[in-house]
């Protein structure tokens, strides 16, 4: 990938520019906590946006991707805003770092990634940061500091992306530590790295290909959801509540309200209990978590889908120790703990069972917990 980007970037621009890179994210557990004040367990993971970035001089960006084989040209002002939605999640950070008071000026980049699109491990979120990152360097001396680099990958998704997303993805794809999880509190930004090597257990993912657009899915309506019964409780977020709390105002809110924030208090205490399980090795503990988690994510917040169902149905089968739907939802993939004896059964039986019912198999995505945003040497 490295070499591909260095040759376009030095074919379109003649010179040579400096290489940055940032992560996509899994989350072991604390799926939408992170908006609800919650907590959120993610890694950086070994795929990845780069890009090659150099100065130009003017007041221009003139970006091409080589995944989507396009290119874009824009101004830094508000009016300047491109059409490709792709170019967006660059033009938005360019803005964001502008309204916090950084510097911007016209550069030239190239970029590619392999962070696979729409399987929720937040290919947005490694844009955005390596942008951010890059950016920092290049105008701001590294003066803006981490969490406002996650923050401004987050505010380009509500202003410029339409997704009013929490702040998980782009502090993971910010913060993320090679064979390291973290857990982030997602009220006061508290943040503990937890060496994740978990013996005899595999982490994989599966990918079902259903496609999933944050933008137009219900994503923004679940936040809704959990707003409103925060309010109605008189509490900021519904990291405040307890099922009691909740019970007594079930008669006041709709059904709907009332499961998706039962699921949300659920996810809270799970994502501790996990943390728990994880200091003392007791993997199975953190897998009968995940599914309960999926329960939750399927029954009560509905985000789920049929074949990411199925593939959770396969996983109990197969007896692999946790299985649940990760990231956004609708569609994506499953995050899996497998003992090590049993993976090589669980990917055959999960690909053949699922080519049978829907006519494809799904991908395996094996991760590797990796470095966040970085400038590569
Ligand atoms: C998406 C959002 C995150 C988070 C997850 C669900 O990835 O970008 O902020 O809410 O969904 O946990």
């Amino acid at each position: 990938m490295e070499a591909k980007i260095k040759k376009e970037f030095k074919e379109r621009f003649g010179i040579e520019g400096t290489m940055y890179a940032s992560a996509g994210r899994i989350n072991l557990i604390g799926e939408h906590t992170d908006y609800n004040g919650g907590f959120v367990f993610p890694g950086a993971i070994d795929k990845v946006i780069m890009a090659e970035i150099a100065a130009n001089g003017t007041d221009k960006v003139r970006v091409y991707s080589i995944d989507i084989k396009e290119y874009a040209e824009f101004g830094l002002n508000e009016e300047d805003a491109p059409t490709q939605s792709w170019a967006r999640y660059i033009f938005g950070v360019c803005r964001e770092i502008l309204k916090r008071g950084g510097k911007v000026k016209g550069f030239d980049a190239v970029f590619a990634g392999n962070v696979p699109l729409g399987a929720g491990l937040s290919s947005s979120a490694a844009l955005e940061s390596c942008f951010a990152f890059a950016l920092n360097d290049m105008f701001n001396d590294n003066s803006i500091d981490k969490f406002e680099l996650a923050k401004i990958g987050q505010s380009t998704e509500h202003n410029y992306c339409g997704v009013n997303c929490g702040i998980m993805d782009q502090f993971a794809s910010v913060f993320g530590k090679k064979g390291n999880l973290m857990r982030l509190d997602c009220r006061s930004l508290e943040h503990e790295y937890y060496p994740f090597n978990p013996e005899g257990y595999k982490l994989v993912l599966l990918d079902s290909k259903v496609k999933h657009e944050l933008k137009d899915s219900p994503y923004n309506k679940r936040r809704q959801s959990c707003e409103r019964v925060a309010a109605r409780l008189g509490i900021e977020t519904l990291r405040d509540a307890t099922m009691e709390d909740l019970d007594k105002i079930k008669s006041d809110i709709t059904a709907e309200d009332y499961m998706r924030a039962r699921y949300v208090i659920g996810e809270k205490d799970r994502v501790l209990a996990v943390c728990d399980a994880l200091v003392k090795g007791d993997y199975e503990t953190v897998g009968k978590k995940m599914y309960e988690t999926h329960e939750g994510l399927s029954k009560d917040y509905e985000v789920s889908c049929e074949e990411l169902d199925y593939l959770n149905d396969i996983a109990k089968e197969c007896g692999v120790t946790g299985s649940r739907i990760m990231g956004g939802g609708f569609g994506g993939c499953t995050i899996n703990l497998v003992k090590d004896e049993l993976y090589d059964n669980f990917i055959a039986t999960a690909k053949a069972k699922f080519n049978e019912k829907y006519g494809h198999e799904p991908v395996v995505i094996d991760v590797v917990i990796s470095d966040g945003a970085h400038k590569c040497e």
